[in-house]
C-alpha cells in the first residue's frame, strides 16, 4: 500500500513547505514579493494571464517548480498510477494532442482526471501558476 501512503503524504509535504516559506522573512524575501507580478513571472515565462489570482492569494506567486516540489512531483516524479512523467515527452504530447493542447491539459488538470485530482491537489493554485506548472513537466508551450 505504498502507492496510497505516497498519495496521503502529498498534501503533508505541501503544507510543511508552505509552513516553511511562510517563516521566510529575510528581506529578500520580502523584497521579492514586493516585485511586481511582471517581473516576478518572469521564470515561469508563462506570463499571460498571471495578473491576479496569484499576486491576491498571499504569498505571492509560486514557482513551477516550488509547485511540482509540493504537489504534482508526488505523482508525476515517478509516474504514479499511471501519472505522465515529468519530461515524458512522448506521453506528454500525446495527451497534448487529445486534449488540443496545453489549455486542455490546463482544464483536465483544473477538475481533475481519473486518479489525477482536481487542481492535482494545489487547491490554491491559480490557473496561471497550473498552466506554467504543466507547461514545465510536459515541455508543452
Ligand atoms: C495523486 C497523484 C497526482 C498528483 C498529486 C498530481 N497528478 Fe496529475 N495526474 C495523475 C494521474 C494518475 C494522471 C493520469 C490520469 C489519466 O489519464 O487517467 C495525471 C494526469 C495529469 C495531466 C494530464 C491530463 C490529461 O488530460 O491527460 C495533467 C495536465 C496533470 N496531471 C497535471 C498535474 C499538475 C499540474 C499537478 C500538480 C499541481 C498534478 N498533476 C498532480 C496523478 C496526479
Amino acid at each position: 500500500m505504498n502507492l496510497i501512503n505516497k498519495i496521503l503524504a502529498a498534501p503533508a509535504v505541501a503544507l510543511a513547505l508552505w509552513a516553511v516559506s511562510a517563516q521566510a522573512t529575510t528581506t529578500d524575501d520580502i523584497a521579492k514579493r514586493l516585485e511586481p507580478v511582471g517581473q516576478v513571472c518572469v521564470q515561469g515565462k508563462e506570463c499571460a494571464g498571471m495578473e491576479v489570482a496569484a499576486s491576491a492569494a498571499g504569498g505571492g506567486a509560486k514557482t513551477p517548480d516550488d509547485i511540482i516540489a509540493g504537489h504534482c512531483g508526488a505523482c508525476h516524479s515517478t509516474g504514479v498510477l499511471g501519472a505522465p512523467k515529468i519530461g515524458d515527452a512522448a506521453d506528454w504530447g500525446k495527451r497534448g494532442k487529445e486534449q488540443g493542447g496545453l489549455d486542455g491539459l490546463l482544464a483536465k488538470a483544473i477538475t481533475g482526471i481519473n486518479a489525477m485530482p482536481p487542481k492535482g491537489t494545489c487547491s490554491d493554485c491559480s490557473d496561471a501558476e497550473l498552466k506554467a506548472t504543466i507547461s514545465k513537466m510536459s515541455g508543452l508551450k
